[in-house]
């Protein structure tokens, strides 16, 4: 369990899972960064599952929505991704004039390795009434032959308004479709894929950190199976697990998402305990490829401007209006 009223300066672990640094160092390279930022006007956005450092040097920490959003509306020249490689080409798309880095081009999502376009198209040709929902952790090739995208912060409300006389089709994340499903009632053909962080929390681990901690409520993110999703008291996006965590009555809760949000929620809810869940085997609940980020890699791509996404024209202009479909969408 980690004790939230504690202070965490940067560099200290995350969960218990990441070693302390020096603080002198990360605050140097910290300080490095902050002057590179303001050299080349850029901007620092972060996902959730940042290592706590990075999450500290940026400019905006949040989910996959709140991430589109603020990188649609951004005005400096220079957008820093700190995520994962998708994220980062969905600034792109949204920004094709401005210069997308990030700090590891590898950094990639096993929800995005699950679907390969050319096995999506082959599927749509199927069926001519499908319409595609991509959950936006996928290929930008794969957005690109998508009706809309969704996130899990909106993807109830993207399918509530999708066409009534379509057959939906909701790729790539079967978890997170199942979950849709059960909340709007209405029938999708799901892609197989899945988080393969989130599906190692199972029923047995949670009903036994419940029975251990039997007065915190359970946070889950709907990328975890039905079994652990059923024993939650709210499954949700990564933002709006801070905002119930806040808001809830309870001084302890149970985190079921990967490690980099506790670092978040201990930020915002502080005075609160956070605890881990434990998956069957360990409390690894990292993502290798969030976690391919480090600090000493942020500071390298912005001093070096690179590496910089760069994407085809037809594939910028054919992903973009799905995104923007979901923004539209987002904003009623
Ligand atoms: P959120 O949009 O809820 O932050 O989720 C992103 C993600 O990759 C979850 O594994
Ligand atoms: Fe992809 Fe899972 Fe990592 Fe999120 S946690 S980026 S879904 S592999």
């Amino acid at each position: 369990m980690i004790d939230v009223s504690e202070t965490h300066p940067a560099g200290s672990p995350v969960a218990g899972v990441r070693p302390a640094r020096p603080p002198a160092h990360v605050d140097a390279l910290s300080r490095e960064i902050l002057e590179l930022k303001r050299k080349h006007n850029a901007v620092i956005l972060a996902h959730n599952y940042q290592v706590g450092e990075i999450q500290d040097v940026a400019d905006y920490v949040g989910d996959s929505l709140g991430l589109s959003q603020q990188a649609a509306r951004t005005g400096a020249d220079v957008i820093v991704f700190c995520g994962v490689h998708f994220m980062a080409e969905t600034a792109k798309i949204l920004n094709p004039g401005k210069r997308v880095i990030l700090p590891d081009m590898d950094a990639g999502c096993s929800l995005e390795e699950s679907c390969p376009a050319a096995k999506l198209r082959a599927l749509q040709e199927t069926n001519p009434n499908f319409y595609t929902i991509a959950y936006i952790n996928c290929s930008a090739e794969v957005k690109a032959l998508s009706d809309v995208i969704c996130t899990s912060g909106n993807a109830v409300k993207i399918v509530q308004a999708a066409p009534k006389d379509r057959d939906l089709l909701f790729v790539p994340d079967e978890n997170l479709g199942a979950w849709v499903m059960e909340q709007t009632g209405r029938p999708m053909r799901l892609w197989k894929g899945n988080c393969y962080v989130h599906v190692e929390w199972t029923h047995e681990s949670i009903t036994r950190i419940r029975r251990e901690h039997p007065d915190a409520p359970l946070v889950a993110h709907p990328e975890c199976t039905r079994a652990v999703r059923m024993l939650a008291d709210e499954v949700c996006s990564t933002e709006r697990m801070v905002t119930y965590c806040r808001n809830s009555p309870a001084t302890h809760l149970i985190i079921a998402t990967e490690a980099g949000m506790l670092h978040r929620l201990q930020r915002e809810c502080p005075g609160k305990q956070f605890i881990p869940a434990p998956t069957s085997h360990c409390r690894c609940n990292e993502c290798r490829f969030m976690k391919m980020n480090t600090l000493e890699k942020l500071r390298d791509c912005m001093a070096s401007l690179g590496p910089a996404l760069e994407l085809p024209q037809e594939i910028l202009t054919r992903a973009r209006a799905p995104i923007e479909r979901m923004l539209e969408i987002s904003a009623r």
